[in-house]
Formats: C-alpha cells, structure tokens, sequence
C-alpha cells in the first residue's frame, strides 16, 4: 500500500509538533518533528562556537555532524547529534535563535533534503516544518497551515517552557517569536509560508481537542 503523507507547516507555536504528534498516533504513522533537525544543527553551530550566519564555516562544520532520527519505545522522535541524544538540549531557548540562523541557508536546507523525503518515502508520516508542503514533500496527500496569533502563540511558549523548568517572560517570548516569524518569512532560501494547496487551521480560539478534530476533518476530506 502507498505511504501517505500528510503535511504541517505553520509558524512556531502553533501548536505544530503536539498536534501532529497526536495525529499521528490517531492514524499510525510517523511523526517527524523537522524542526528538531534543525536545532540539532544549531546546536552543535554554536557548541562548537561557529559563526551561524557565516554559510561556508557551518557547512563546513555540518561535514562532522552525524544527525539522525532514532524512535523510542514511547513512539517519540529523539534527536541524536554524532551518537549523542541532545533531543533536551536543542529545546533551550538560546538554540532556537541558532537553529533559525542557520535553517536559511540554502546549503544547509540541501543538506536535510534527502533525509527528509527518505523518511516520508519508507512510512507514512505526518511531518511538519516551515517548507514541508511548499519544498520537501510538494506531493503530500495533505497539507496544512497551521497558524494562531502571535500573542496566542507567545503565550503557549511560556506555559511550556515554564513546564520544562526553563520559565521566561511573556514579552521577551513575545518578541523573540515576532522576530523568528519575520526571519522565517523573509528568508531567501524556502521561506515559510503556506503552499498553494494547503488548508488553513487557524487555532487562536481553539483548544487541543477542537484543533485536533478540526485537523482531522480536514484529513478525512481529503484522503478518507
Ligand atoms: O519548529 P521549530 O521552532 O522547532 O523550528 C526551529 C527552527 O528551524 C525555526 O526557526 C525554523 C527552522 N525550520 C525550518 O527552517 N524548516 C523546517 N522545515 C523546520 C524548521
């Protein structure tokens, strides 16, 4: 039977990675956080102290850098750096201004390609991302843009870096992803945004289990 492939794209903190989490758990597929690629590039930019702006160092940094997706037992994405799980350390705040830096350059984005349409080619996954619809899956059986106000979105962020015991304030949350969407969206190379035949979910208003079921009406409509 084909693989199907579903597609999540959308700002941060929208509500992405937990709910296509749970969707994939709801149709069993595979959940592909491709972010975390990302982080797990800036991360180790800027443990080795490389300049992430600079595209030559990090690509030349990137040829020492084994990434790879391993599952554990629990179903979750665990995020492993030359043999190292870091699936914790690429969550603090300070990587995702990193991963943001070094996810726009082209070389970089070419890089994670391949390993990305690999895995959508061996399982059925739901994958989300900022380009997943637009560049690394345009096929995708469905794709959707997931998005919420940026207050809302701040506002999420905070409750779940307060869970983590890494608690920061609202404005700087607030600032930081006001920042991050504009870098994401202006970026030369695969810039957020939503793919031509993409549905809009926007989840302002909606709590999990009304965004879940909003996102698997849009499903059932287009795959059954
Ligand atoms: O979804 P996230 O916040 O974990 O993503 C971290 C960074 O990686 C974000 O600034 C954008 C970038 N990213 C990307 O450029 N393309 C993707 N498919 C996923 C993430």
């Amino acid at each position: 039977m084909k693989n199907v492939s579903i597609a999540i794209d959308g700002p941060s903190g929208a509500g992405k990675s937990t709910l296509a989490r749970a969707l994939a758990k709801e149709k069993g597929y595979l959940y592909v956080d491709t972010g975390a690629i990302y982080r797990t590039l800036g991360y180790y930019v800027r443990r080795r102290g490389a300049d992430p702006k600079d595209e030559v160092e990090v690509l030349e940094l990137l040829r020492s850098a084994e990434v790879e997706l391993r599952y554990g037992e629990d179903g979750l994405q665990h995020m492993f750096l030359n043999g190292e799980d870091v699936s914790r350390e690429i969550r603090l705040p300070e990587v995702s201004k990193y991963a943001s830096i070094v996810s726009a350059h082209a070389g970089v984005r070419a890089f994670l390609l391949e390993m990305q349409r690999e895995l959508a080619r061996k399982h059925s996954v739901v994958m989300d991302g900022r380009d997943i619809g637009t560049v690394v899956l345009p096929d995708a059986d469905v794709k959707i843009f997931l998005t919420a106000s940026a207050e809302m979105r701040a506002k999420r962020r905070c409750l779940e870096l307060q869970q983590r015991g890494t608690p920061e304030p609202l404005d700087q949350v607030l600032s930081e992803i006001v920042q991050r969407d504009w870098d994401d969206t202006h970026r030369a190379a695969a810039p957020l945004r939503q793919a031509e035949d993409a549905v809009v979910v926007d989840t302002t208003t909606l709590n999990f289990e009304e965004s879940l079921t909003a996102l698997l009406r849009v499903i059932e409509e287009k795959i059954g």
